[in-house]
């Protein structure tokens, strides 16, 4: 019997509805891992009209499966508290496992984060402040708390000395606090996962953010601070290549950004505002107003390249009713000579001028897309049908789920 591992990245920069497609395509899994990043993700899942918002455990984990938090995260302590303790009120019987290589964020990450971003002044990258940076900072420099310290109170008290002299810093850690609060969840997380694909089983591999802000291959430095395409899900849970199944990738209808750097398809003035009041475009995590935009094509290209998605997810279509017309941004524009590499524009991306593509809009409404999610496919509104025909062939990727709305039995899935 061989198992798999689905992976789940956003392929814009991020907020592209992970939460929702992860909670769809989890069910039956086994396991479900988060395997990047920290606090500074924001997966939210409607069920029952009940909205539950998770930032460090997987939120795929609510249809059952074994909530897993793998090496490449940072583990911050107090959202992992607060999310395993609802897991509990909820009577959710698999107990979640942080694996023991996972980097824990201390206060200090935090701090630092903030004095870095004001000294970046104008320059700002806009993190969440969530000590996102610094955190992977430490375990780069080989200086960062692992979950698995916690099992060992001498070194876990030596490593934050070591901290204390590194930054010149009072490191405030209620070191006993902290095994009390990581110690019943530590674990062998690589063997588990391992032993769970061969077995049969499958694990859901749950990205956050989205590959544009990827540290290496996004729009750098207005990143994360971590890799977010598909291939880190095996570097960080420990699954091999070959356990590979599917990759979905995710997009909004549109785009949003939040924080600093470049967006070629932003749209400003009232059309900007109106699509974020009607996507609710504030940040999960930070109550930030998001940027918001057309889709870009040439960076949708560049994100399936680099992960060769399977599959699409496309959310939030509903957004869209009412708009006469819907744009999408198919090449850049620079000292008037057009490309439709984002490769090759990615170092002027903040001088680049959008050329668009135009197409009918629609206007469903709350009763019409309850009826053409009852109906499937099929028979989803034709607006909506060219639109998302239209992308599929231009991203030459199957579009196989589409979703409106947050509830999370909104979706139509391709048959
Ligand atoms: P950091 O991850 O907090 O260091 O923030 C770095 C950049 O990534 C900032 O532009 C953030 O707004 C962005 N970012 C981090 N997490 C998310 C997310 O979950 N959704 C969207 N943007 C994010």
């Amino acid at each position: 019997m061989t198992g798999r591992a689905d992976i789940i990245i956003g392929l814009q920069w991020g907020d592209e509805g992970k939460g929702k497609v992860s909670h769809v395509l989890s069910k039956g899994a086994d396991a479900v891992v988060r395997f990047q990043g920290g606090a500074n993700a924001g997966h939210t899942v409607v069920v029952g009209g009940q909205r539950y918002k998770f930032n460090m455990l997987p939120a795929g984990c609510l249809v059952g499966a074994k909530p897993v938090v793998s090496a490449g995260c940072v583990l911050d302590p107090d959202a992992f508290e607060r999310e395993t303790k609802l897991l509990t009120q909820l009577g959710h019987a698999a107990k979640p496992l942080v694996s023991r290589a996972c980097q824990i964020i201390l206060p200090i990450h935090r701090e630092l984060d903030k004095r870095l971003e004001e000294i970046r002044g104008g320059a700002a990258i806009g993190t969440t402040l969530r000590g996102i940076g610094p955190a992977y900072a430490d375990k780069m420099l080989r200086a960062g708390v692992r979950a698995g310290d916690v099992m060992d109170e001498e070194l876990l008290a030596r490593k934050l000395q070591f901290l204390k002299q590194l930054h010149r810093v009072d490191v405030e850690v209620d070191a006993a606090l902290l095994r009390e609060r990581l110690l019943p969840y530590v674990g062998d997380a690589e063997t588990y996962l391992n032993d769970v694909v061969a077995s049969g089983g499958r694990v859901v591999l749950e990205g956050a953010q989205g590959v544009l802000l990827d540290i290496d291959h996004g729009t750098y430095p207005y990143v994360t601070s971590s890799n977010t395409v598909a291939a880190a899900g095996c570097v960080s849970s420990g699954i091999p290549l070959s356990r590979v199944g599917k990759i979905i990738g995710v997009i909004k209808a549109y785009t949003t950004r939040v924080g600093a750097g470049p967006f070629p398809s932003e749209v400003t003035g009232e059309l900007g505002e109106w699509i974020r009041e009607a996507g609710g475009e504030y940040g999960t995590t930070t109550g930030r107003p998001r940027r918001v935009g057309w889709l870009d094509i040439p960076a949708l290209k560049y994100a399936c390249m680099l992960n060769d998605v399977s599959e699409i997810a496309v959310t939030k279509l509903d957004v869209l009713d009412g708009l006469p017309k819907v744009k999408a941004c198919v090449r850049y524009r620079v000292d008037g000579v057009e490309s439709e590499s984002f490769a090759e524009s990615k170092h002027l991306l903040s001088r680049v001028e959008p050329v668009y593509d135009e197409f009918k809009g629609w206007s469903v409404g709350r009763d019409g897309w309850v009826e053409a999610v009852r109906k499937g496919w099929e028979e989803l509104p034709s607006p909506v049908r060219e639109y998302l025909g239209w992308l599929e062939k231009t991203l030459s990727v199957k579009i196989s789920l589409a979703s409106v709305g947050e509830e999370n039995s909104m979706v139509v899935v391709r048959g």
